[in-house]
């Protein structure tokens, strides 16, 4: 990863701790995770990225994007955007809310949405916000979709954490956890929830 790359997001943690949630960029073996089952996809369907950050998971997802499937990302932090925009010519970004991704993928006439990766730091941002983004999710996700965030270890009992992975629970049925990725610091776990096919 470029030293610029780290410096950026660096600053940007520094003038934004709660809604940037890291102080670097997460690891290649992070992404690996997180883009599992990616290359599966099929016909002109989209995945949605939500605080693609300095573009981590981007690469990944980017390396790993059947013909034929689009991708969006969203970011909140314009700088972050310009990069994004510089570093991945051939993708498209917005820059604005997850909370707003229903208008934003149907602005671009992306649906129907059949993945959903997101770096958001779900244990820091306040729960307004947090109950904004799940109804978006909830707007988004076709039946059968997935949705993959992670998590960090030490985190994972915070109040926030848990009242995340609650409220999913409750909409999008069981919880798929990885085994931790120690190669990432700090160590984090994958979380997955399938929508179930009959629309809730
Ligand atoms: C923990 S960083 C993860 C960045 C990158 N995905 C990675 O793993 O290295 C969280 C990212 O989410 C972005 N973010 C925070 N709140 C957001 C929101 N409501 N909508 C879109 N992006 C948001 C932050 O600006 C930041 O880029």
């Amino acid at each position: 990863m470029a030293k610029g790359e780290r410096r950026k997001f660096l600053r940007e943690f520094m003038k934004n701790p709660k809604s940037v949630g890291a102080i670097a960029p997460s690891s290649a073996q992070l992404a690996d995770a997180m883009v599992r089952g990616i290359s599966e996809l099929t016909g002109d369907s989209t995945v949605l990225e939500l605080g693609p950050g300095t573009g981590a998971f981007t690469a990944a997802i980017r390396d790993s994007l059947p013909d034929g499937v689009h991708y969006v990302g969203i970011e909140i932090e314009a700088r972050f955007v310009d990069m994004l925009r510089r570093r991945f010519p051939g993708l498209e970004f917005a820059h604005g809310s997850a909370a707003d991704a229903g208008r934003i993928v149907d602005e671009r006439g992306r649906r129907p949405v059949r993945c959903v990766i997101s770096g958001l730091p779900f244990a820091s941002l306040p729960v307004d916000v947090q109950d904004g983004i799940v109804a978006a999710l909830l707007d988004v996700l076709e039946p059968g979709a997935i949705f993959r965030t992670f998590q960090y270890v030490h985190a994972y009992r915070l109040p926030k954490a848990v009242r995340f992975r609650k409220q999913m629970g409750e909409l999008f049925g069981p919880l798929d956890r990885s085994k931790p990725v120690l190669r990432n610091l700090p160590p984090a776990y994958c979380l997955t929830w399938r929508r179930a096919k009959d629309r809730l």
